[in-house]
């Protein structure tokens, strides 16, 4: 039905973020960071406030985390976690994030300090692994998508770890194999706009999950490598109709966002792609709700296309 009108993603009116205070390159861990090439703090801290004021403007609201001192990627909230929010049956909603357990000891004091912070906030946390033991997991690695959540799996997130997400969480997860080095996240190659709509990356993925991923999206917007290397597009956030893009976006891939009905609104964060990450990093959407953007599965199951 190419002609059907797509609806618009139920979730992304919720983000938890982390205020840039000590935003710096401390270590090199994915191959955008250079010791040599440190943020700018002021401009930084001014950009990403004129990313909250985007957010708010679009009707998004933002709950802020202070950053740890210790901590210099906190900033690139998205992979603090993954919330959910999980309605009873009667009418209440309660909010629970699977917390990430990051690749690198670089970042693993985040959740030091995110675990508190979340259960403070409301909601409560599991774990997939802690402290280097156990499965490693990263939110920016995982989305719902259609009848799941899409979890890419390979320079951070591990594969055992869809299988803890799957039965955490009680739903199914699709993974899709993650390896070029520098699209080291699922959200640097995938970016769902609406429920027929994604831009999608494939040249992230070896070729069984780029087929896989691809055919998820009833009508992919397919990015260049160039292109989601070099203007970090897919790393956009979409709220309703609108997507909040890494200003210098293609102009391609702007115009067909334009007719399929979005405006784009680009926003400058420069600053923070010397670290790696832009707006969909910056951004850590808590409002995906566990039986409407992902229905559920009873035990859960994990489905990977086979090694390419
Ligand atoms: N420097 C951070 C890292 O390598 C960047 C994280 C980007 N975040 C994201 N969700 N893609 O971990």
């Amino acid at each position: 039905m190419p002609n059907a009108q797509p609806s618009v993603l139920s979730w992304g009116h919720r983000y938890v973020m982390v205020r840039p205070d000590h935003f710096r390159i401390d270590y090199a861990i994915n191959p955008y960071m250079d010791l040599a090439v440190q943020p700018d703090a002021h401009r930084a801290m001014a950009q990403w406030v004129d990313l909250v004021r985007t957010i708010e403007r679009l009707g998004g609201e933002v709950e802020v985390v202070p950053q740890r001192e210790d901590a210099p990627d906190m900033v690139y909230a998205m992979n603090l976690g993954l919330g959910v929010l999980r309605p009873d049956g009667t009418g209440l909603v309660s909010g629970h994030v699977v917390m990430s357990h990051m690749r690198f000891a670089e970042r693993r004091m985040e959740s030091q300090t995110a675990g508190p912070w979340f259960e403070r906030s409301g909601r409560t946390t599991s774990y997939v692994g802690r402290d280097g033991v156990g499965a490693h997991l990263e939110a920016g690695d995982v989305f719902a998508w259609g009848d799941a959540l899409v979890a890419g799996y390979g320079p951070r997130t591990e594969e055992l770890a869809l299988k803890h997400l799957a039965t955490d969480l009680g739903v199914r997860v699709r993974g899709v194999r993650i390896t070029h080095p520098a699209m080291y996240h699922l959200d640097l190659a995938f970016c769902p706009l609406d429920d027929r709509h994604a831009m999608v990356a494939p040249g992230a993925f070896d070729a069984p999950s780029a087929r896989a991923l691809l055919d998820l999206v009833p009508e992919p917007l397919v990015l260049t490598d160039q292109e989601a290397l070099t203007t970090f597009c897919a790393n956009s956030i979409v709220i309703d109709r609108t997507v909040v893009m890494p200003a210098g976006g293609p102009s391609r891939v702007i115009e067909e966002l334009g007719a399929w009905g979005f405006e784009v609104v680009e926003v400058d964060l420069s600053e923070f792609h010397k670290g790696g990450g832009s707006i969909r990093c910056l951004t850590n959407p808590v409002d995906v709700t566990l039986g409407r953007d992902v229905p559920l599965v009873a035990g859960g199951e994990v489905l990977v296309p086979p090694l390419g």
